[in-house]
């Protein structure tokens, strides 16, 4: 599997190997239980609790996946994916509760990475294995890669209105964006605008 999750772009998982459900993993490519590809540092903490947390887990259950045997493979990659749901529906509450656009690609990229990662739970049911270990390479690649950019950049959105993760509450609603955020990434600053998009050629 080319790079499953991390040649899409901002590293968004694609389909591409996925749709190839009678392929056989290359020699010597992610086939059998590795040491966790991704530890847990200070370089993946936002200082923000409840986000930091999930992370956390999800960094655990990742390794878990990555070094269990092929008997213990398809439940631990179902809890990975549970996890992520959880993980994944948790922060799109927020975006959408603090000005972000259902469609901004922060959202986005969380629905597509979901799919493929069920795809994955759907190949493992009819009893292909590799296409999860080669996911969960690419995941200890495409995390940190998103934690440190688009959950970064939604950290400090959060942070700057007062969001209050427990509660839902915003203590400072004048800071919420005038309009609707539609981009993502280290920057949040793109707006939904009523302007036409412009074709660029
Ligand atoms: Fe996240
Ligand atoms: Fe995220």
């Amino acid at each position: 599997m080319a790079d499953t999750l991390s040649a899409m772009p901002e590293n968004t998982p694609t389909q591409r190997e996925t749709a190839h459900p009678a392929a056989q993993p290359e020699p010597g490519r992610h086939d059998r239980p590795v040491a966790p590809g991704l530890i847990w540092s200070d370089a993946l903490n936002l200082s923000l609790p409840v986000m930091d947390r999930t992370h956390e887990e999800f960094v655990e259950l990742l390794g878990q996946v990555q070094q269990a045997e092929d008997a213990d493979l398809l439940w631990r990659w179902q809890e990975l994916v549970a996890h992520t749901q959880a993980h994944f529906d948790q922060e799109d509450r927020w975006m959408l509760a603090t000005g972000f656009a259902p469609g901004s690609c922060h959202i986005t990229q969380h629905a597509v990475v979901l799919k493929v990662l069920k795809e994955g739970l759907e190949q493992g049911h009819q009893g292909q294995l590799w296409p999860i270990r080669q996911m969960a390479h690419e995941l200890t690649l495409w995390f940190p890669h998103h934690a440190q950019t688009m959950d970064a950049g939604l950290a400090l959105h959060l942070k700057s209105v007062g969001h209050d993760a427990g509660t839902g509450a915003v203590s400072r609603p004048e800071a919420l964006p005038q309009e609707m955020i539609s981009g993502c990434g280290g920057a949040c600053g793109d707006r939904v605008t009523d302007e036409p998009a412009v074709d660029a050629h």
